[in-house]
């Protein structure tokens, strides 16, 4: 796990970023640069407006960035790529195919129920049959425990329902790279521990690149690394080691 041999998966190289014009301009990040690795649970904490979901946005090819490079290796190639360089197309498909994204507010579809929320992105992201979509959609609820909840539409769901629906939507994808964007805020803590734990087989047990934001500090025992940023600057700080041979490099 959390292997360095081989190099990052993915790069952010002095990503910088500002918002509005004139004088009310201000910078989100500040020449932020991080090393991502194959099976590596990285946490990414830092104040309110620190820029944690910039930095997310731009590392998954969602936002541009104004200065700065994004370098990706999909499997295993042994040339970078630079995702920001990519024709919109190709960046697109890098994300279909390769991305997996838990956003800050969950963005399920309206209309969907929590089932279909899962069984569109196995379709049109992995190409599945309707059949096997459905039945990795059910597998994954009953992962979250959800199952007995798969007829209903997000209007219906508790905040914490809609999270882990979201969560299931990101993962069932199994990608590459997974950005998760406070996965945990709306989750009790039973709960927020069985997504931590999913987290960490997708990056442990099939090499996942995962880059997790949160506030909650329980979390630290269960990563590899653990970055703060402040004011749109990076740092990394100590992950402490803990008995379960989570942490560090076991
Ligand atoms: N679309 C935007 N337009 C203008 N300013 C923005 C925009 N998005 C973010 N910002 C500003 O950039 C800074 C960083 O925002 P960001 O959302 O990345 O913070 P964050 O660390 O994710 O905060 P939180 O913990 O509250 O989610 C903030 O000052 C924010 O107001
Ligand atoms: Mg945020």
């Amino acid at each position: 796990m959390g292997s360095t041999i081989g190099g990052p998966s993915l790069k952010g190289v002095r990503l910088r970023k500002m918002f509005g014009d004139g004088a009310s301009q201000r910078a989100a990040l500040r020449e932020v640069s991080i090393d991502l690795f194959p099976g590596q649970l990285a946490l990414l904490m830092g104040p309110s407006g620190s820029g944690k979901s910039t930095l997310l946005a731009i590392l998954s090819g969602l936002l541009r960035p104004d200065g700065g490079q994004v370098l990706t290796r999909p499997e295993g190639a042994t040339s970078y790529l630079d995702v920001w360089s990519l024709p919109d197309r190709a960046r697109e498909d890098f994300r279909r195919r390769h991305t997996g994204f838990i956003f800050q507010g969950y963005n399920l579809f309206p209309a969907l129920t929590a089932s279909q929320q899962i069984e569109i992105v196995l379709k049109w992201g992995n190409n599945l049959a309707s059949r096997d979509a459905k039945r990795q959609a059910h597998e994954m609820l009953d992962r979250l425990g959800l199952l007995n909840q798969r007829h209903k539409k997000p209007a219906a769901m508790s905040g914490g329902e809609k999270q882990r629906v979201a969560i299931g939507r990101a993962l069932a994808k199994n990608p590459m790279f997974l950005f998760a964007d406070e996965p945990t805020s709306a989750l009790d803590w039973e709960n927020g521990q069985s997504v931590i734990r999913l987290l960490r087989d997708a990056a442990h047990g099939r090499g996942a690149t995962i880059l997790v934001v949160s506030h909650d500090q329980r979390m630290l025992p269960y990563v590899d690394v653990n970055y703060h940023l402040d004011d749109g600057r990076l740092e990394e700080q100590e992950v402490p080691l803990v008995a379960t041979g989570s942490a560090g490099g076991v």
